[in-house]
């Protein structure tokens, strides 16, 4: 673990951790800039977490980077934000990799452009059997989507006689997620003041402790990220239980 601001605690770092990186168009717009302008200081901001994951041990980080809801922007936005994908992977490829990073993409890989496809298989091929942070990148995602591949998955299995309907629990149906093997979230970021999920993680984060800022993302630090782990760290975490303290009489 390196250079963990003093004020967290080692010892109760979540595990997984999800961002929905919201706000770059209005970043843009607050100084008179084409929306291409603020995805492009997104990238560096996302840059920023990534390595704070990694140092600090988070041991998963998964980001929203694009929804099946984005696509119904302009030409030129979703033009802009293929594009910036390949260059993600052109200029943090090598230096991920170097890091033990293991990346994968969750979301139809198919219905992206040819060389984004390309660039993100190639990612994740190159990246399989590192084993370090598990970054997972959210594109061309929907968690109703999601589900909806799961149950189609375990229907045509159970059809074709290969398992027991009755044997369908929450585990075989998060073993037919994106997320397969991923621990559930424990903190779900938004930034930019929005207070919904806009379909992501739905299933992952049905116990997630969320926390929603007003930073505009292509403005928010490593500071702040040490902020909101602050914030999740003193969160009673309950599970449907009762807090329990020492001294307490049941
Ligand atoms: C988030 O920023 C990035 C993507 C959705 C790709 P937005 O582009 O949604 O920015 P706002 O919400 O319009 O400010
Ligand atoms: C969610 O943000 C998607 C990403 C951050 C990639 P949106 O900006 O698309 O969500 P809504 O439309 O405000 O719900
Ligand atoms: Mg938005």
């Amino acid at each position: 673990m390196k250079d963990l601001p003093e004020f967290l605690d080692p010892q109760r770092m979540p595990r997984h951790v999800a961002v929905i990186m919201d706000g770059n168009g209005r970043w843009a717009k607050k100084q008179g800039k084409p929306r291409s302008f603020g995805h492009a200081a997104g990238m560096e901001a996302l840059r920023g977490v990534v390595r704070a994951s990694d140092d600090w041990g988070v041991s998963c980080l998964t980001v929203y980077a694009f929804s099946t809801e984005n696509w119904v922007r302009s030409k030129e936005e979703v033009g802009f934000l293929m594009n910036l994908l390949l260059r993600y992977f052109a200029s943090e490829l090598d230096e991920l990799d170097e890091k033990n990073v293991k990346i994968r993409i969750l979301g139809d890989v198919n219905g992206l452009p040819g060389p984004q496809k390309k660039a993100c298989e190639n990612a994740m091929a190159r990246t399989k059997d590192n084993t370090g942070l598990n970054l997972s990148i959210a594109l061309n995602y929907g968690g109703r989507a999601e589900i909806v591949r799961a149950a189609r998955e375990l229907a045509r299995r159970a059809a074709a006689g290969e398992i027991d309907p009755d044997a369908i629990d929450e585990a075989a149906f998060s073993g037919e997620l994106y997320t397969q093997g991923l621990p559930d979230v424990d903190l779900l970021i938004r930034t930019s003041g929005e207070m919904r999920l806009s379909n992501f993680l739905p299933w992952q984060c049905t116990y997630a402790e969320m926390v929603f800022g007003d930073t505009l993302w292509p403005d928010y630090t490593r500071e702040l990220y040490a902020r909101d782990i602050a914030i999740y760290q003193s969160r009673d975490r309950r599970f449907g239980g009762v807090k329990t303290q020492i001294g307490d009489k049941a």
